[in-house]
């Protein structure tokens, strides 16, 4: 017999779906996929560009809800300054090359991170493709800017500890479920799916905390390089895996059948 509480997996519908609802992505390899060809790095970071659009349309068709990417991580400042520099030229030209055609797709966009530390251009461009695609009722594209796991579990925290200075909230009172309530994607259901290119298996201070119950996939293949095709080789191997969220697979059994 499945315990009372364990419904509340159903519920969220994170049981028994051959489609994700939210699928997360770090797209790695773009450098390398460059060097492979003899070409600056610069040009991967390009080329992944395009498999972005690819994949995003691809999302919208399957009727995923939500894409999450991971675009340039907390650490990713730690290279050489000519690089990141390029990277944020590319993220500027690119939004304001792409925001029409997915508002026209009815794609949502949502920045995570600490936006504070881009150059203010971009920090307006960014405010501006959030507020004109805001009511979209397509896919959510998360956007994961100058972000990182260990960050926005202490940014939650700093809420909380807020809250008990206000006395609006005890310290005894401070769990689990509140201090998710505080992160960046509280609002949007847990990534059903986690997928990595560029043949890295590690997270890299992703999604540290949305990702406790998230089904893992890796590839070889550079980010430039996935496509449509690709994505549905790790969708299918996501729904070939059995989600048991601590219970015993006869529990998932039969809650599924209920
Ligand atoms: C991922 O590709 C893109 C960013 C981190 C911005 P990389 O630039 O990390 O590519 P590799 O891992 O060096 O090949
Ligand atoms: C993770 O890739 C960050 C992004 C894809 C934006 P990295 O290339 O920065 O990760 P590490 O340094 O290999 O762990
Ligand atoms: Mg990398």
């Amino acid at each position: 017999m499945a315990e009372e509480g364990d419904t509340a997996v159903v519920e969220e519908g994170r049981l028994g779906r051959s489609m994700p609802r939210h699928v997360a992505i770090i797209m790695d390899g773009n450098g390398r996929w460059a060097e492979r060809r003899k070409l600056p790095r610069h040009f991967g970071h390009k080329a992944g560009v395009d498999a972005v659009r690819k994949v995003v349309s691809a999302c919208g068709e399957r009727g995923i809800e939500v894409l999450t990417l991971f675009a340039f991580s907390s650490e990713n400042w730690r290279r050489p300054a000519k690089e990141v520099g390029l990277l944020m030229e590319l993220f500027l030209t690119t939004l304001q090359k792409e925001i029409k055609r997915l508002h026209k797709n009815k794609v949502r966009i949502r920045l995570i991170g600490d936006l504070s530390a881009f150059p203010e251009k971009l920090q307006q461009r960014i405010a501006e493709a959030e507020r004109v695609t805001a009511d979209n009722d397509g896919l959510t594209l998360v956007i994961a800017a100058n972000y990182g796991g260990r960050w926005d579990i202490a940014q939650a925290a700093a809420r909380l500890a807020g809250q008990v200075k206000a006395g609006t909230l005890e310290p005894g009172q401070v769990d689990a479920e509140r201090l998710a309530a505080e992160l960046s994607l509280a609002d949007l259901p847990e990534p059903d799916l986690f997928i990595r290119t560029g043949g890295e298996q590690r997270i890299s201070n992703f999604l540290l905390w949305q990702l406790a119950y998230t089904e893992l996939y890796f590839t070889d293949r550079f980010w430039p390089d996935f496509d449509a095709e690709a994505l549905d080789e790790a969708i299918a191997s996501f729904g070939s895996r059995q989600r048991r969220f601590g219970m015993t697979g006869h529990q998932v059994e039969s809650l599924k059948g209920a």
